[in-house]
C-alpha cells in the first residue's frame, strides 16, 4: 500500500507538522507500507502531490490540515485519509464553536467569550469572567498566539497579538488546576497523561516542545476521577463526531475535569503525548500507526 505522509503545510504549526511527519516516516513498517513523504508548501500543491496514493496519512496540524479543508480536497479526489472527517475537523479546529457544542452536551468547559474583530473588544465583559484569563486565537494550536493575562492592563495587548494569528479571538477564564490529556483510539480511551510544565507557568509552546519542558507521565488519578476523565473524553468525541483518533486536553480543578479542547490531528513528534500514552498501553509507535491506518480504512 502506497501511504503518503502529508506534512508541512501553511499553518503556524508547520514546523511541528514536519516533525510529526518525520517521525511517522521513520516508524511506518516498511514490510507493510510503501511510505512516501509529501511535503506541502502551498495549498495548490496538494491535489497534484497526493495523486496515486492509496492512503493519505495526515501529519498536518492547524489551518489547511486539521481544519477539514484538506479532508474535503481528499474526499473530492477519492483518496482515503487518516483521522476525522470534514465536519468534525472543522468543528474541533474552532474552539469557540466546539465549546458551544460541548456546553450544550453538558460537558464542563471554562466560561469564555469570543470576538470576531478587534472592534468588538469589550474589557467590561472580561471583568465578568474574572481575571486571570487566557487569550487565544480561536483556531490556533500548540499555544501559538496564546497569553495568560492577570489583570485588565494587559488585556488589549494580548488580544491584539492573538488577532495577528486568527480572525477570531477567545478570552477564557483561567482554570487553576492540573492539566491532563486523554487520547482516544478507535472508540476507546488510551491512558491519560498528567502534565507538569517545568519551564513555564502553564503548558505553552516552549513547555510543549523543549526537551524537559514538561513532565508528562501517566496520570495517577483517583478511580472515580479517572472514570470521569475517560467518559468525558469519549463524550467529547461523540459530541464533536471525531473518528479514528483524537486527543482531549483537560484541566482538572477541585476534582472537576474542564475540557480545554479536542485535537483531531494531535502531535506525533518524538516528544508528543499520544505516542507516550500508547506506549504505556503497550503499543509501539509503529503499532499505533497500524491501528490508525486500520481504523481509517474501516
Ligand atoms: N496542536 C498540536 C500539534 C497538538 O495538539 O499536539
Ligand atoms: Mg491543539
Amino acid at each position: 500500500m502506497r501511504v503518503g505522509v502529508i506534512m508541512g503545510g501553511i499553518s503556524s504549526e508547520r514546523e511541528i507538522s514536519l516533525k510529526t511527519g518525520e517521525e511517522m516516516l521513520k516508524k511506518l513498517d516498511p514490510a507493510k507500507y510503501e511510505a512516501v513523504p509529501v511535503v506541502i508548501n502551498k495549498k495548490e500543491e496538494l491535489a497534484e502531490k497526493v495523486r496515486g496514493l492509496d492512503l493519505a496519512l495526515l501529519a498536518l496540524h492547524g489551518a489547511f490540515g486539521e481544519d477539514g479543508t484538506v479532508q474535503a480536497v481528499l474526499e473530492s479526489l477519492n483518496i482515503p485519509y487518516t483521522g476525522s472527517g470534514v465536519l468534525s475537523s472543522a468543528i474541533c479546529m474552532d474552539k469557540d464553536v466546539s465549546k458551544r457544542l460541548l456546553r450544550a452536551a453538558g460537558i464542563p468547559t471554562a466560561d469564555w467569550l469570543c470576538w470576531n474583530h478587534i472592534s468588538e473588544f469589550a474589557p467590561e465583559a472580561v471583568e465578568k469572567l474574572g481575571y486571570p484569563v487566557i487569550v487565544k486565537p480561536s483556531s490556533g494550536g500548540s499555544s501559538i498566539g496564546m497569553v495568560k493575562v492577570n489583570e485588565p492592563g494587559g488585556l488589549r495587548a494580548a488580544v491584539t497579538e492573538a488577532f495577528r494569528w486568527d480572525r477570531s479571538v477567545m478570552v477564557e477564564r483561567y482554570v487553576q488546576g492540573t492539566e491532563i490529556t486523554c487520547p482516544i483510539l478507535d472508540g476507546r480511551t488510551l491512558p491519560a497523561l498528567g502534565i507538569i510544565p517545568q519551564t513555564s507557568e502553564y503548558f505553552d509552546f516552549d513547555a510543549k516542545y523543549t526537551e524537559n519542558g514538561a513532565l508528562e507521565e501517566i496520570a495517577v488519578l483517583p478511580a472515580d476521577l479517572e472514570r470521569k476523565v475517560r467518559q468525558i473524553s469519549l463524550d467529547c468525541c461523540r459530541t464533536l463526531k471525531c473518528s479514528v483518533y483524537a486527543r482531549i486536553d483537560i484541566i482538572v480543578s477541585d476534582g472537576v475535569p474542564f475540557v480545554l479542547e479536542v485535537n483531531t490531528l494531535p502531535g506525533m513528534t518524538s516528544a508528543s503525548l499520544l505516542p507516550k500514552s500508547a506506549k504505556a498501553a503497550g503499543m509501539t509507535f509503529s503499532g499505533l500507526l497500524d491501528a490508525i491506518i486500520a481504523a481509517s480504512l474501516k
